[in-house]
C-alpha cells in the first residue's frame, strides 16, 4: 500500500484502504464482466444483487429486526431534516438541541410546520459544551428528535433516550458501534463519515410509521414509496452503494460492530489522555466528559498562534484536516472506523512533543 496522510477531515473522511481497493477494482471491471459497477443499470441483475447483499449485510451487522426497512437514498442527512416532519409529523414533535446539527434539524421542522415543533431541552446556553439534563419527552409526542453525535461540537449520547417513536440522526457515529435499532423508529446518516462517499444517505425506518404518510406528499420524498420500490424509485447512488457493500464486507473482517466499538474507544482515548495529561495546555471543549464523542474530538490550545502552529507542524507530518469548524475553532480530529490506531498514536505524539515544544 502506497503511504497515506492520516486524513483527520470530519467529512467527507477517511475510508479504508482496502475499501478504495476492492471499490476501485470494480468501479474498472465488475465481477470480470467487461464493465464496471458504475457503468451498469440500477435495474439490471448485477446491481439488484449488490443491493439485495448491502441490504442483507446491512441487516445483519445491525441486528434490524423485519420491523423496518433499509433504504439507500440520496439527498443525504439533510433532506431527512425536512423529509422527517412532511412524513410523520402528526401532532407535536419534540427535538432536543444538543449541538450545530441537531438545531439545523429543528429549525427545519419549524419552516415546516412552526406550531407543532417544540424543543424540550437545548444546550445552547453553555455553547453545547455538556448535554441539557433534566428533561423528559412525552411519550404521545409524534417523535422525539436527537443527534446522536454532534459532529461540530463533539458530544454524544453514550446511550439513545428512550422513547416510542425516537428519531435519530447519527451522521457522524452511524455504524460506529451497535445501535439499539429494534426499539428506534428511524435512524438515518449520511454516508460520507463512517461509510462510503457522498452522495448516499443509510435510512432504516420502522414500517408502522407509513400509515401517517399523507396524500400530499409527493412520491419522491415519501418513504413508503422509496421502500416498495427497493430505494430505486429513481437512479440510486449505484457507486455509493457499492462502496457500502465493501464497507460492510470490512465491518464484518473486524469483527462487526462491537468490535468496531471498542477499537473507536482505544483510539479515542489515546487523544483524550493526551488532552487530560497535558495539565490545561490542551483543554476540551466538551465540559462534561461522559457525552465527549468517540468520533469527533475537539480541543483548543492556549492561543490562535499556537493552534496554527500545531496545525502547520501537524501537516508537515501528514496529519490533515485538523482545523476545527469555524463557530468552535481550536481543533477537531475526526477518528471515524477508517481512521486506523496508528492514526491516533501519531496526533496523540504530536500533541505531547508540542506541548513540550511550546508549553
Ligand atoms: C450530524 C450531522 N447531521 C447532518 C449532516 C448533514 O449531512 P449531509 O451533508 O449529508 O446533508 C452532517 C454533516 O456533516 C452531520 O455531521
Amino acid at each position: 500500500m502506497k503511504k497515506r496522510a492520516f486524513n483527520f477531515a470530519a467529512g467527507p473522511a477517511t475510508l479504508p484502504y482496502e475499501v478504495l481497493e476492492a471499490s476501485a477494482a470494480a468501479l474498472l471491471d465488475f465481477q470480470g464482466k467487461g464493465f464496471g459497477i458504475a457503468e451498469c443499470s440500477h435495474r439490471g441483475k448485477e446491481f439488484d444483487a449488490v443491493l439485495d447483499e448491502t441490504i442483507a449485510r446491512c441487516r445483519s451487522l445491525l441486528q434490524i429486526p423485519d420491523t423496518h426497512d433499509v433504504l439507500f437514498l440520496q439527498g443525504g442527512a439533510t433532506q431527512q431534516f425536512a423529509l422527517i416532519p412532511m412524513n410523520f409529523l402528526n401532532g407535536v414533535a419534540e427535538y432536543v438541541i444538543t449541538g450545530e446539527w441537531s438545531k439545523k434539524a429543528a429549525d427545519t421542522a419549524k419552516g415546516i410546520a412552526p406550531d407543532k415543533v417544540k424543543v424540550i431541552a437545548s444546550g445552547e446556553s453553555t455553547g453545547f459544551d455538556r448535554h441539557p439534563v433534566g428533561w423528559t419527552a412525552d411519550p404521545n409526542a409524534a417523535y422525539l428528535h436527537i443527534c446522536s453525535n454532534e459532529t461540530v461540537h463533539g458530544n454524544r449520547f453514550v446511550e439513545w433516550p428512550k422513547h416510542p417513536t425516537l428519531m435519530v440522526d447519527a451522521s457522524s457515529e452511524i455504524m460506529s458501534r451497535p445501535h439499539p435499532i429494534a426499539r428506534t423508529a428511524m435512524v438515518y446518516g449520511g454516508a460520507q463519515k463512517n461509510l462510503g462517499p457522498a452522495g448516499l444517505v443509510l435510512i432504516i425506518v420502522r414500517k408502522d410509521l407509513y400509515d401517517r404518510i399523507g396524500k400530499s406528499v409527493p412520491k419522491i420524498f415519501n418513504y413508503k414509496v422509496h421502500a416498495d420500490a427497493k430505494s430505486c424509485l429513481n437512479t440510486p447512488p449505484t457507486f455509493g452503494v457499492y462502496v457500502l457493500l465493501e464497507t460492510f464486507r470490512w465491518m464484518e473482517r473486524q469483527g462487526g460492530l462491537a468490535a468496531i466499538e471498542k477499537r473507536n474507544a482505544d483510539k479515542a482515548k489515546l487523544i483524550y489522555d493526551a488532552i487530560d495529561g497535558s495539565g490545561g495546555f490542551y483543554k476540551g471543549t466538551v465540559a462534561d466528559p461522559a457525552v465527549r464523542s468517540h468520533m469527533n474530538i475537539t480541543f483548543k490550545l492556549p492561543s490562535e498562534e499556537l493552534t496554527d502552529k500545531f496545525l502547520k507542524e501537524a501537516t508537515s507530518k501528514s496529519m490533515l484536516a485538523l482545523k476545527g469548524y469555524r463557530t468552535v475553532g481550536g481543533i477537531r480530529a475526526s477518528v471515524y472506523n477508517g481512521m486506523p490506531v496508528e492514526g491516533c498514536q501519531a496526533l496523540a505524539d504530536h500533541m505531547r512533543e508540542f506541548m513540550k515544544a511550546n508549553g
